[in-house]
């Protein structure tokens, strides 16, 4: 007999731990302290218990009965106070919340792609920094103060010799300033100008090529840009070199690739024109050797830049350049 309240009073517990709704605690309730409930029928059927064994069961009985009254009063608290029982709160068989992957910006994806097609060439990566030296961006470059070239760059300065660069080029004078020929080096990094429309934004990516050696021609240079391009793009990729002018490489070639949208046929992307302007190159001017000590008579190189953003538009089909920085997550997860 005495067992058996025991095994009542747990029972209830039991319940009362499964217990998360004010219906189910009051089911309990009922259950047990009822007018038909188990605790009650036990209590009332002391009476027809041998007389020795009345007083000790009936007391422990209405011990119990009063610990379980207690524990479902603290039950109901519980509920009120919306924190629930404890064993409830964690609904192990609901599915777990999967961690969505990040994936790769579009320009970092471009970046690492151009770099790696360049490392497998034999180019090594450097980097540098992006508030520069009005030496670095523009003097070493054989670009004086007030020479008219600087109209092409949209400068920020941040005081009178300090920038955030223009371009990568810098980074040309920077890794030959501390290292001797062969140089096969690319910059990849963010440059500014003060400029923004459709096709440029105030801040945006290229990516430099810088190679030095005792006699690297203008014929390297198209070789390592038709590679690069091909390899980038694909190999029915035809490009053509352009005369141009910058002032730290002579002769200056800017580079076309044929329209990737229309083929060559002409359309809104190239204007029309069959062609897409895609990099600055040239071979190095001896005015930037001499600038970082160089032997013009032992030494000759070529130099390119190109803009990663304009790459990866082509490539991905793109037409507005500030769709990159909009941070716009349904734009971005399509990478
Ligand atoms: N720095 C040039 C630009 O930003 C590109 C360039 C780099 C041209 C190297 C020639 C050689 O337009």
């Amino acid at each position: 007999m005495d067992k058996s309240i025991d095994s009542i009073y747990q029972e209830a517990l039991d319940e009362l731990d499964g217990v998360s709704a004010p219906e189910a605690l009051e089911a309990v309730q009922v259950r047990y302290l009822g007018r038909k409930g188990r605790l009650t029928a036990f209590l009332r059927n002391i009476a027809s218990l041998p007389p020795e064994q009345r007083a000790d069961t009936g007391k422990k009985a209405n011990i119990a009965k009063k610990k379980l009254e207690e524990a479902i009063r603290q039950c109901g608290e519980s509920l009120k106070s919306g924190k629930g029982n404890a064993g409830e709160q964690l609904d192990i068989s609901l599915p777990g919340r999967p961690a969505t992957p990040g994936s790769l910006h579009p320009i970092t994806r471009i970046t690492r792609e151009i770099c790696d097609i360049f490392a497998r060439m034999g180019f090594s990566i450097a980097e540098g920094p992006e508030v520069e030296l009005d030496y670095y961006n523009f003097e070493a470059l054989n670009v004086p103060k007030y020479h008219p070239a600087r109209d092409m760059q949209d400068t920020f300065y941040l005081s009178d010799n300090i920038v955030l660069r223009t371009q990568t080029s810098p980074m040309q004078i920077r890794v030959m300033e501390k290292q001797a020929p062969p140089v096969a080096v690319i910059a990849p990094g963010k440059v500014y100008r003060c400029d923004s429309d459709l096709t440029h934004t105030p801040m945006f990516h290229q990516v430099e090529g810088l190679m030095v050696d005792g006699d690297v021609s203008f014929a390297d240079l198209k070789g390592i840009l038709t590679t690069f391009i091909h390899a980038m793009f694909d190999a029915q990729t035809s490009l053509r070199f352009r005369p141009s002018f910058f002032p730290f490489t002579e002769p200056s070639a800017e580079v076309d690739i044929l329209c990737v949208m229309c083929r060559g046929k002409g359309c809104r992307v190239c204007s029309h024109s069959g062609w897409l302007e895609i990099l600055g190159s040239g071979m190095v001017h001896p005015n930037v050797f001499k600038s970082v000590g160089y032997d013009t008579t032992k030494y000759s190189g070529f130099a390119f830049g190109m803009g990663v953003e304009r790459i990866a538009m082509l490539k991905y089909g793109i037409d507005d350049i500030r769709k990159f920085f909009n941070n716009d997550l349904r734009f971005l997860r399509q990478f």
